[in-house]
C-alpha cells in the first residue's frame, strides 16, 4: 500500500462501488479510469434515475394537463431546483438548461454580447483556455469588430497575473475565464480577479466545466455574471449543461433561438416572449438527461463537495509526484493552484502511442490537444498525455498508471 493511502479518506475513493464502469477488465486489465475531464462515469444513480424515467414517466414537459406530463415537468423541473440549491444561485430563473458548457457560453456570446459590441470594444480571455471558450469569441468580434485579448501565462502554466491586470481595462466588455484549465489543471485565482473585474464595472463568465465536479460552487460568492458548466464531467448524462446567469442580466437579453415554450404569445404580428429561464430553453429539451443531472447532484451531494475536493487533492499529488519520479518525463502544468489533472510526456514518445500502449493496459487518459491548442502552442508541442482525477480514484489507480507509462517507456526504449 502506498503512503497516500494512509491519509486518503477511503470512504470518497470507496464511491467506485458506485459506479458500474469502473469494475470491468479491458484489454484483459481491470479499468483504470483517468480520463474523467472529458467525461466522467455515471454512478448507478444516475443510470436508474433515467432509465426509471424512461420507462414510467416520460412525456414533453410544460405542455399536457396528464398525468404523465405532470410528472416530467416535476421530474424537470425538479432538477433544476437542486442545480440551483448546489451552486447557490439567488433564484431558479437564474438557472437555464443548456446541452452543455459549449451552448451556455455561445448563448452568452450571442445574446449578451453580440448586441452590446462595438468596434473597438474588447472581450478579455486567458491563454488557457478550452476552444469552447475561444471560438465563441471569435465569432461575436468578427461579428461585431470587436477585438479578442489574450492574457498570457507562464512556463508553470499560471495565468501572469500582472500581464492580466494590465488587460483588464475599461474598454474590456466581459472577461471569460476557466475557473480550472482543462488541460493543465491549473485553478485561476478568481478569488482576486472577480472582485478586480467588477470594480470596473466588467461583467465576468467563468467557464467551470472542469471546477463544479470538483470543489463547491457558490456562484454568489465568486461574484460571477454567468457561470457555465457540463452535465456529463459531473457524473450525469451527455447533452446536458447549465448557464447561471445574474437574472437582472438574463432579463435584458433577447433569445438566443426561437421555438416553441420561449414563447407567451405567438401572432404573425410578433411574438411575446417566456418567462425566465424560458426565454432561452427554445424547443423540447433533454428531459431524461436533466433527470439524470438532478440525480448526479443528488449523488455529489451526498458525498459532499469539499470531501471530494480534499481527496482529489491528497491524490492530484500523488499523482505528480509519482509520475515526476519517472525517468524522461515532461510534467505539462506545474502551477500552484491545481486541480484534477496532469498533463504529461515522456522521453520523445508520441502522446498517442503512450495512450494506446497505456489502454493496452487497461489505463484510460486522454492524449492529443485536449480542445485547448493554444496552451499545446505554448508548450511547444501538439499533444499531451492526460490523466484526469475524479472522487472514484485512489492510489492504486495512479500506481497502475505509473507501471504502465514504465513499461511504454521499455517498449520504445
Ligand atoms: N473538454 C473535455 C476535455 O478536456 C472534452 O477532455
Amino acid at each position: 500500500m502506498t503512503q497516500l493511502q494512509k491519509c486518503d479518506q477511503p470512504q470518497v475513493a470507496d464511491c467506485r462501488q458506485d459506479f458500474p464502469a469502473l469494475h470491468q477488465d479491458v484489454n484483459a486489465h481491470a479499468l483504470v479510469y483517468l480520463d474523467s475531464a472529458a467525461s466522467a462515469q455515471q454512478p448507478t444513480s444516475v443510470i436508474e434515475a433515467v432509465a426509471d424515467y424512461q420507462r414510467e414517466d416520460h412525456a414533453n414537459v410544460h405542455r399536457g394537463v396528464h398525468t404523465l406530463s405532470h410528472r416530467a415537468t416535476d421530474a424537470y423541473e425538479g432538477a433544476r431546483d437542486k442545480i440551483q440549491s448546489f451552486i447557490n444561485a439567488s433564484s431558479r430563473s437564474e438557472i437555464v438548461l443548456t446541452s452543455g458548457t459549449t451552448e451556455s457560453i455561445n448563448l452568452v456570446a450571442q445574446s449578451f454580447c453580440r448586441p452590446r459590441l462595438d468596434p473597438g470594444d474588447k472581450i478579455l480571455i486567458t491563454h488557457l483556455e478550452h476552444h469552447s471558450n475561444i471560438v465563441p469569441w471569435q465569432i461575436v468580434c468578427e461579428q461585431t469588430g470587436a477585438e479578442l485579448v489574450v492574457a498570457p501565462i507562464n512556463t508553470r502554466g499560471e495565468l501572469d497575473i500582472d500581464a492580466f491586470y494590465s488587460l483588464l481595462t475599461d474598454d474590456v466588455r466581459l472577461l471569460a475565464i476557466a475557473q480550472v484549465s482543462n488541460a493543465l489543471g491549473t485553478v485561476n485565482p478568481l478569488r482576486d480577479i472577480i472582485p478586480r473585474a467588477k470594480s470596473l464595472g466588467i461583467p465576468v463568465l467563468v467557464d467551470g466545466a472542469q471546477g463544479v465536479p470538483h470543489m463547491p460552487i457558490d456562484v454568489q460568492s465568486l461574484g460571477c455574471d454567468f457561470y457555465a458548466f457540463s452535465g456529463h464531467k459531473m457524473f450525469g448524462p451527455t447533452g446536458t449543461g447549465v448557464l447561471f446567469g445574474k437574472e437582472s442580466l438574463l432579463d435584458a437579453m433577447p433569445p438566443y433561438q426561437g421555438g416553441g415554450d420561449m414563447i407567451l404569445e405567438v401572432s404573425f404580428d410578433g411574438t411575446v416572449y417566456n418567462d425566465l429561464p424560458y426565454k432561452f430553453e427554445a424547443g423540447t429539451p433533454n428531459i431524461s438527461g436533466v433527470v439524470g443531472l438532478g440525480a448526479a447532484i443528488d449523488y455529489l451531494s451526498s458525498v459532499g463537495m469539499s470531501r471530494i475536493a480534499q481527496h482529489e487533492g491528497q491524490l492530484l499529488a500523488y499523482l505528480m509526484q509519482k509520475l515526476g519520479e519517472v525517468e524522461g518525463i515532461r510534467l505539462i502544468g506545474t502551477a500552484a493552484e491545481k486541480s484534477g489533472v496532469q498533463s504529461f510526456l515522456v522521453d520523445d514518445i508520441h502522446s498517442h502511442d503512450l495512450g494506446t500502449i497505456l489502454d493496452h493496459q487497461g489505463v484510460a487518459i486522454r492524449t492529443g490537444h485536449h480542445c485547448a491548442m493554444p496552451v499545446m502552442d505554448f508548450f511547444g508541442v501538439s499533444g499531451t498525455a492526460r490523466a484526469s482525477l475524479a472522487l472514484y480514484n485512489n492510489a492504486e489507480d495512479v500506481d497502475r498508471l505509473v507501471e504502465a507509462v514504465e513499461k511504454a517507456r521499455q517498449i520504445f526504449a
